[in-house]
């Protein structure tokens, strides 16, 4: 059995600028139909991480929860974010079962622990044991409690740096909205090319030519994402960004096939 661990990210499956905030079913729905396709040949265990987009980053801006002391408002913005992501991952996970996939919820808020916004515990002897079984686990961006700063951020790609590090998987799969990593941002600049490959020798040059991103983003964007997944590289074999917009490609991913994006080794 292949492990595999897929992120969606928050602007893939809700409409990033929305408030208040709403998911992309009819995308969601087709991304349950590829994963199914793939699972169904009965060759990989999966865990999904998805992202918040919307329905995290706005209310995450708007009560200042990624502010580094306690503040009063964290706590509504708290229980804000927490009925968003609930909601979220339910349209998540009915779609995946929607599609026969023996998918369930796993809320991080429940049982991860934070130290000054670094995630210091998640359970994943769990996550394994689901696996193991056959079951697929949807963890998601979400609050959680943090020893410095009381409630913190925690974002879907720290997960997966977490997961990844401790648990043995053969391939991560991160689907974004943009084709992959570009020598400079393809929104900007027509003439970005799309860089198939990144390892420690070019890292430095990609990672000069990315800008912010565009939409508000308290977890930091692309090169965030990048430096984080290249630390993972000795203990993965492949790491793919794919655009998870684009029909067929997350599919093309998980089977290992030729894709369109950039493979980080
Ligand atoms: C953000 O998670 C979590 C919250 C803001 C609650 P991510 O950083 O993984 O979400 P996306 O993929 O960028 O939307």
């Amino acid at each position: 059995m292949l492990h595999i661990l897929i992120k969606l990210g928050g602007s893939v499956i809700t409409y990033k600028d929305a408030y208040p905030p709403r998911a992309n079913l009819s995308c969601i729905q087709r991304l349950a139909q590829e994963i199914r396709d793939v699972w169904q040949e009965g060759k990989i265990n999966l865990m999904v991480v998805h992202g918040a987009g919307c329905f995290g980053h706005i209310p995450a801006h708007q009560y200042r929860m990624t502010q580094e002391s306690w503040h009063e408002n964290k706590r509504q913005g708290a229980v804000k974010i927490r009925q968003f992501m609930h909601d979220l991952n339910q349209s998540v996970v009915g779609e995946l079962v929607n599609s026969g996939l023996p998918a369930i919820p796993f809320q991080p808020s429940a049982s991860c622990l934070m130290e000054n916004k670094k995630l210091l515990t998640f359970p994943v002897d769990i996550i394994s044991k689901y696996m193991a079984l056959g079951i697929i686990p949807v963890a998601y961006g979400d609050i959680a409690l943090d020893t410095k700063t009381g409630i913190d951020i925690l974002s879907g790609d720290q997960i997966v740096a977490y997961i990844a590090r401790t648990v043995h998987f053969d391939r991560i799969v991160m689907g974004s909205d943009v084709d992959g990593v570009f020598s400079e941002d393809p929104k900007k600049n027509p003439h970005a090319a799309l860089i198939p490959e990144i390892t420690r020798e070019n890292a430095t040059m990609v990672l000069h030519g990315l800008t912010g991103s565009q939409h508000i983003d308290v977890t930091g964007g692309m090169e965030q994402k990048i430096q984080e997944l290249l630390s993972l590289v000795s203990t993965n074999k492949t790491i793919a960004i794919v655009n998870a917009l684009e029909k067929g490609r997350v599919k093309k991913a998980l089977s290992g096939f030729d894709f369109v994006g950039t493979c980080i080794k």
